[in-house]
């Protein structure tokens, strides 16, 4: 039987996605019309964290209006529990770092498709005046077919110069340092074109099963993003074309003039070439029963009792 302590307001917590630094992920039920969704919830020591609370209030302000097949729909933002937290479409579906972590060959038959659908949702978002400003693998959600949701909006930013970049001050630099452009890496203003060095970042790990580049320590990496010469996918996976190396090459050029100029340029290129000198075959297992890994940490177990009985005392 369900107890009141698993409920936040009128949702009744099913099931913990993720434990995240600041967020859970939950997938929860609305009691009354049995819907399903995803709750992105400050974890209980952020709840009156300002800068958290902002972030996840930003996550909301761009991605409210954003109706797309390729971004994961959000449908609210709720603050009068515990936790404040976002209502967000439920997609059944392994975040791409879960699923690379078997290597890139049993993806390789859906690499295409992945690529295609990614790039038509940040093609989307950079449209409606965004940059998503973190394409990593974490933040792609990939179904069995190859379908593709990008989520987590939270440092996405308008490509506007600000009064104070104009003025010469840098933004602060918040992001994942293995896929950050050189001009982000900078704090420098940036446009879509930031997304489109990301992506290629992506695409190549998507082919390659590992990263463009590693470091053994923030710092060397930052500097191999800002400096290093581009590896080609090739050397790590022999069936690429090279059409297709040079293209991922190219999105990640250091100067952003170099790189192609939109999202939708991307999508084009991608469309005319192939990827791969032979067509991959789909694996003999379905990528949703890949071991993902811990969902949680011993520390999120800890937590979960007091996030329970906190809500408790709201339903009383
Ligand atoms: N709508 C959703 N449906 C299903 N799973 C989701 C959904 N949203 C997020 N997730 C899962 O939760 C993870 C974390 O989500 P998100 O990227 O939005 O939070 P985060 O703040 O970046 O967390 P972290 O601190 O772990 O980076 C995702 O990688 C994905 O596995
Ligand atoms: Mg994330």
């Amino acid at each position: 039987m369900t107890k009141a302590r698993d409920f936040v307001g009128p949702y009744r917590l099913t099931r913990l996605i993720r434990a995240g630094h600041s967020c859970y992920v939950w997938e929860a039920v609305k009691e009354d019309t049995n819907e399903r969704f995803a709750l992105k919830m400050l974890r209980t020591e952020e709840a009156k964290n300002r800068d958290e609370i902002g972030y996840l209030k930003h996550e909301w302000e761009v991605a409210k209006e954003l109706h797309h097949p390729n971004l994961i729909r959000f449908y609210d933002f709720v603050t009068q529990y515990h936790a404040p937290f976002l209502v967000l479409e439920l997609y059944s579906a392994l975040n791409l770092k879960q699923v690379l972590r078997e290597g890139p060959e049993p993806l390789a038959y859906l690499a295409e498709k992945i690529i295609h659908q990614t790039t038509h949702g940040l093609h989307y978002l950079h449209e409606r005046g965004w940059i998503h400003c973190d394409i990593k693998p974490d933040n792609l959600l990939v179904n069995d077919d190859g379908n593709v949701k990008v989520i987590d909006f939270t440092i996405a930013q308008r490509p506007k110069r600000s009064l104070l970049s104009l003025l010469g001050f840098k933004q602060p630099v918040r992001g994942t340092r293995s896929y950050m452009s050189p001009e982000q890496i900078r704090g420098e203003t940036l446009d879509g074109r930031s997304d489109v060095y990301s992506l290629g970042c992506v695409v190549f790990e998507l082919l390659a099963g590992r990263p463009p580049f590693t470091g053994s320590s923030p710092n060397e990496l930052l500097e191999k993003h800002l400096r290093a010469s581009v590896p080609t996918v090739m050397v790590y996976n022999k069936d690429v074309t090279k059409d297709c190396a040079d293209l991922i090459r190219r999105m990640m050029g250091k100067k952003r003039e170099t790189r192609p100029k939109s999202m939708w340029d991307v999508l084009q290129e991608f469309r005319n070439i192939q990827v791969f000198t032979k067509k991959p075959q789909p694996p003999d297992f379905k990528l949703s029963d890949l071991d993902t890994g811990p969902v949680t940490d011993a520390d999120a177990l800890k937590q979960l009792p007091r996030a329970g009985s906190d809500a408790a005392e709201n339903e009383e």
